[in-house]
């Protein structure tokens, strides 16, 4: 069954790469679905995208798995008074149970969202509402959650060590990080804890910070139970990087979560003198090695392989002053046509 699943998939795979090598889309029906895969899919997902037909379809053609782009974050929970609001959380929570997808909490800990009901808590309540609020979030899809993640993106941006944030110039640099994995354990005995962070391919010197700090938690009895690599990849850096960042995050024996993958054909900065067809070469090049690598794992330590959305038009690469209206970091065009790289993850996967 193997083999000719093998066959066909990458058989029509292949002929989609080709076909896809003009930039041609395949009509959706081409190519087999995402799920295809040995291990889960998922992408993230808006409160309004079930409401839409064709993103709907699409979802539920391709995924075992959804995570709340924005709506299960402090900036859509908490108010400026504390009080909190889960309504775009549930109605996210409430898809995924009725239609068999697992739901991957994000994220209880973030530095970009501290807000002003915490900013201006007194030292005495800080930890008691840190602590709360996790316990109150984590607690809500306690059976339901199959992971979070607990902290998000801890390592500077250069990759030389932690950010500094309101979270650990209250509670430590370390120690936010530790007490948030350990209220989250406590909330939910179940779920799988992730300490996600992104760039962990693209800059191997943030990479290797990023798994270091992994190591020195665990030391220090933090429960992470996962490594989340967003791989929002940068489509020209170096062959085998990837693979390299792969290998060497496997060398911990934890799961490992692509969790937000997506891959800009646009580079920042003003001269491009790339054509499309050689962006759209870099980017099938890059997908492609993240696949295999991540199919190169132990099966116990593939966790999930999420996407950070389904269409070109649902990236927020394609928001506001970043559309240049061009951009395809996506599996599937806005039509829900599969794009190159949704080619170059079946026949991975297949
Ligand atoms: O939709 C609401 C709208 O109803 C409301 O009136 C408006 C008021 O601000 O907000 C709108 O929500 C915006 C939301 O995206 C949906 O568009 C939020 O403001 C905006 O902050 C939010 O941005 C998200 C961003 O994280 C910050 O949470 C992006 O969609 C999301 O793609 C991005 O995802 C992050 C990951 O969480 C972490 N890794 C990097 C990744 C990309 O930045």
């Amino acid at each position: 069954m193997i083999g000719r699943r093998a066959f066909l998939g990458s058989t029509l795979a292949l002929a989609a790469c080709d076909r896809f090598a003009a930039a041609e889309p395949t009509p959706a029906d081409d190519l087999p679905p995402l799920k295809i895969a040995p291990f889960p899919i998922g992408a993230c997902a808006r409160s309004n995208h079930p409401d839409d037909p064709a993103w709907r379809a699409l979802a539920l053609r391709n995924l075992d798995q959804i995570t709340a782009e924005w709506e299960m974050k402090m900036e859509a929970i908490v108010g400026d008074d504390g009080t909190l609001s889960f309504t775009g959380a549930d109605k996210l929570a409430a898809f995924a149970r009725d239609n068999d997808l697992r739901l991957h909490g994000h994220a209880l800990i973030w530095y970009s969202q501290d807000n002003p009901f915490f900013r201006g808590l007194p030292e005495a309540r800080f930890g008691a509402e840190y602590d709360g609020y996790i316990a109150a979030v984590a607690g809500r899809y306690r059976g339901q959650a199959v992971s979070w993640d607990v902290v998000n993106e801890p390592i500077s941006e250069d990759g030389s060590g932690l950010r500094d944030c309101l979270w650990s110039q209250r509670l430590g640099q370390d120690g936010y990080m530790i007490r948030a994995f350990e209220q989250t354990r406590a909330a939910d005995p179940d779920a799988v804890l992730f300490l996600n962070d992104y760039n962990l391919e693209n800059l191997p010197a943030k990479g290797a910070t990023f798994l270091k700090t992994v190591e020195r938690l665990l030391k220090a009895g933090a429960p992470i139970g996962g490594i989340g690599t967003q791989s929002h990849l940068d489509i020209e850096i170096p062959a085998g990087q990837i693979r390299d960042w792969m290998r060497d995050a496997g060398s911990l024996g934890l799961p490992i979560h692509v969790s937000e993958l997506d891959a800009s054909l646009r580079r920042d900065g003003p001269v491009d003198l790339r054509t499309p067809a050689q962006r759209r070469e870099q980017q099938v090049a890059r997908v492609r090695e993240l696949a295999e690598a991540f199919m190169a794992l132990p099966e116990r330590q593939r966790f999930d392989f999420s996407v950070w959305g389904l269409r070109d038009t649902d990236s927020w690469l394609r928001e506001g002053e970043r559309d240049d209206g061009k951009d395809s970091p996506l599996p599937f065009d806005a039509a829900g046509r599969p794009n190159p790289m949704a080619g170059a993850m079946v026949n991975a996967f297949s």
